[in-house]
């Protein structure tokens, strides 16, 4: 990796992203042909103690507890926002103005007020902008996009997605604070609505393109909850539940549900395609597999093919190990890192970019609205539908 030029990252959080943001910066260069190499040279967190702790684990040289002090700095090149949700407007938009590229966790911002906002800074800014919405990148879900983009499905009639959880059933947790923001509406923006479905509404837009009109529910199925910071009891502004039908700009119809409450299932995305020609099934917790069907295949052979997608041909795949070996959730965000940095160095944009993460916020910010008029809402702003 010598000789490339460095592009030395400012890390905002030291949770859980920021533990898998720094791992993909690290590994990146290691096993993708990248024209820059991310040096971890700044972390910061509010807490002195352990984000200490953390840049030791990592290997960051220096330390901020203010945000602002670490935008402000001359020798930063990126900025890497891995804090709540209620952050990211104000850093990103700072960050910008400053000149840095930047890199923000999603839901890019907490409604898509914010999220305008922040797209309108980095674009008159002129600096590379991502959100992480590191779902694109696992093989099996690169590979699906491959083979709509090629015409492998036909005409596309349905999109199906849920991503269900089950943390929050218990009437003893308490909202807000460390671990907890997610409860909290003040910080998090919504629930499940923008945590959850923002996921399976980027890959959705990404692969099926533009969502024209909405009809939805949510639920708030705890109504109070003990707030960490304040030591009372107040009420739950976030959505626990929350699932919409909708109408894509092709013609397609489709259903999506995201909850906290389905006992049992701890991370479980899944998404579903039905075609004119196939159709093709995906779920997190098996992530190399697709399961693919193809009404042109020979009708006594015809069936459901489990696909392993660790091959040489599959996506990302020749960069690892040898055909059939595995790799994981973490390796999403390694793959986040090297098309951005590839995309630098040939002056393009990689998506998602923060124009994509707007769409997202356009499309959640909808939902929440029909939820609350109990009507079909039309997706408010024209959305962009990435090429990436
Ligand atoms: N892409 C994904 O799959 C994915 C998964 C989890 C979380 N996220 C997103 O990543 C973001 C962070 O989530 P997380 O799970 O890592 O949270 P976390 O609670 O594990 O970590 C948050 C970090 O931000 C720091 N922080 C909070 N306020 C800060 C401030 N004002 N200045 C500097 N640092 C501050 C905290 O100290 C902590 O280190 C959220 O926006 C979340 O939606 C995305």
């Amino acid at each position: 990796m010598a000789g490339k030029k460095t592009l030395n990252i400012g890390m905002v959080g030291y949770g859980f992203m920021g533990r898998t943001h720094s791992n993909a910066f690290l590994q990146a260069g290691r096993f993708f042909d990248l024209p820059y190499r991310p040096v971890l040279y700044a972390a910061c967190a509010r807490n002195a103690e352990r984000l200490k702790a953390f840049a030791e684990n990592w290997g960051y040289s220096s330390l901020e507890t203010d945000w602002r002090r670490l935008v402000e700095r001359k020798d930063i090149d990126l900025i890497d926002i891995a804090s709540p949700n209620d952050t990211h407007a104000e850093i990103a938009i700072a960050a910008a103005h400053a000149g840095k590229m930047v890199m923000s966790e999603k839901p890019l911002g907490r409604d898509a007020e914010e999220a305008k906002a922040m797209t309108e800074a980095v674009e008159a800014a002129g600096v590379a902008n991502m959100v992480w919405y590191n779902y694109r990148r696992v093989p099996a879900v690169m590979l699906l996009k491959q083979l709509i983009d090629e015409g492998h499905f036909g005409k596309i009639f349905h999109y199906r997605a849920k991503f269900l959880q089950d943390w929050t059933i218990s009437q003893d947790l308490p909202q807000g604070g460390e671990g907890l923001w997610r409860l909290d509406a003040a910080v998090a923006g919504s629930g499940v609505t923008g945590d959850l479905l923002a996921h399976t509404i980027d890959t959705a837009l990404w692969l099926n393109g533009p969502i024209r009109e909405v009809a939805a529910m949510t639920e708030t199925f705890i109504k109070e909850r003990k707030h960490n910071l304040t030591g009372k009891v107040q009420p739950v502004g976030i959505d626990d539940a929350s699932a919409f039908l909708c109408r894509f700009e092709n013609g397609a119809l489709a259903t999506f549900e995201a909850t906290r409450y389905a006992r049992g299932h701890k991370a479980l995305y899944t998404l579903e395609i039905n075609g004119e020609h196939a159709s093709a099934m995906w779920d997190l917790h098996d992530l190399h597999r697709i399961q693919y069907f193809d009404h042109r295949d020979e009708g006594r052979l015809r069936g459901w093919r489990s696909i392993h997608v660790t091959d040489g041909d599959h996506p990302y795949m020749s960069r690892w190990w040898v055909p059939g070996l595995q790799i994981g959730y973490e390796h999403t965000f390694i793959h986040q890192v090297a098309d951005f940095l590839q995309a630098l160095g040939e002056g393009k944009a990689a998506a998602p970019t923060f124009r994509d993460g707007l769409a997202t916020d356009q499309v959640t910010d909808a939902v929440l609205k029909s939820a609350r008029s109990r009507q079909w809402e039309n997706v408010p702003f024209a959305q962009t539908g990435s090429a990436a």
